[in-house]
């Protein structure tokens, strides 16, 4: 039988969401770091080593300095992109079975401003076609057969992850006619959005900041106090996610290295929405909710609403929304 796998492949982590053996909803997470060549071990050739059908080669999850940027548009049609997104399907457990995934765009990418044509159709067929592009695994494990693949936009299949239950259906406190503020804090880029629960986009704006920022100044502060030149970037993610290095508890120095972040997007935050209280809600999701949503809603003075595991919930509201499709 064929399974569905959502990978909401961003910037910092892609997060899949599908059906386990035991019939339970999970999510796996694989950090976005990519290397251009296939890297050996004892073995051989690593696990996570790819070779395309274009002749590149491709190693993923490891705590290389030679990652690709994953944080520019031509990444997401790239060789690198598709060996991610095998490498997801192989730790979640896919390998040698058909799957039909669904992966994300970054809603400045999958929109267009361009009248007439409001969503840029080019990009998501070339996104689609690149994920089913030719792949196999350098160490010759069995891949998973992606047999279709369907592309969504970041942000708001957040929303409804959070407002709707799995029929369809408004949690309580929603109503249709809201306006809610859908601010994702990734790795790189935050995109915020005044949406309708139904899924209208009022407005939307995204710009270049995320946790990857906090990450990178964290190194800067916190090499020094540890005697290092340099935080490698895994070690460093960890910490910022976890509050401690090396044991300590470096949760000051975060706080510390968080401070300009979150003044950025309070002042894109401003810009956008005038008037916050006049916003029915507020849904801050991606990983720098969890790391910054409290402190934010307190400097803006309202009340907003962080799920459980707000990194994971695009991935979770894509499943939800696929789920309900193949009911009706
Ligand atoms: N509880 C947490 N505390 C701190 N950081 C976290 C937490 N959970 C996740 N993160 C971190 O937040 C970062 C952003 O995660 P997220 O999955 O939202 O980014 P992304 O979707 O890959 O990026 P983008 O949307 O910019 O492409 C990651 O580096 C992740 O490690
Ligand atoms: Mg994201």
């Amino acid at each position: 039988m064929t399974s569905l796998v959502v990978i909401d492949e961003g910037s910092a982590q892609a997060k899949a969401t599908y059906r386990a053996e035991n019939g339970a909803i999970v999510t796996h997470v694989v950090p976005s770091r990519v290397a251009e060549q296939a890297k050996v071990d004892i073995n051989g050739y690593s696990g996570s080593a790819y070779f395309t059908e274009e002749g590149g080669e491709y190693t993923v999850n490891g705590d290389f300095d030679d990652i690709i940027r994953t944080n520019i548009p031509s990444y997401q049609t790239s060789e690198a992109n598709r060996a991610l997104v095998h490498e997801t399907l192989r730790q979640s457990g896919f390998a040698g079975r058909p799957v039909r995934v669904a992966v994300t765009l970054p809603m400045n990418q999958f929109f267009s401003k361009v009248q007439g044509a409001p969503i840029n159709q080019k990009l998501i067929a070339n996104k689609k076609r690149n994920v089913l592009g030719g792949i196999k695994s350098a160490a010759g494990h069995q891949l998973a057969e992606i047999i279709d693949c369907k592309v969504y936009p970041e942000g708001i299949p957040a929303l409804f992850d959070t407002i709707r239950n799995d029929d369809g259906s408004l949690k309580p406190g929603f109503e249709e006619g809201m306006k809610i503020l859908v601010v994702d804090i990734g790795g790189t880029t935050t995109d915020v959005s005044v949406v309708t629960p139904d899924g209208t986009i009022e407005s939307y704006d995204s710009f270049s900041t995320g946790v990857l920022t906090v990450v990178e100044r964290f190194s800067e502060l916190a090499a020094p106090e540890f005697g290092l030149k340099r935080i490698p970037r895994a070690l460093a993610e960890e910490a910022v996610k976890t509050g401690r290095l090396k044991n300590m508890n470096v949760s000051e120095l975060i706080q510390r290295a968080s401070r300009n972040v979150m003044q950025t997007i309070l002042r894109e935050l401003e810009a956008m929405v005038s008037t916050p209280s006049l916003l029915d809600k507020i849904l801050m999701v991606g990983g720098g909710a969890a790391l910054m949503g409290r402190d934010l809603a307190e400097a803006m003075g309202v009340e907003v609403l962080i799920p459980e595991q707000p990194d994971m919930a695009i991935s979770r509201g894509i499943y939800k929304l696929e789920m309900l499709k193949a009911r009706s």
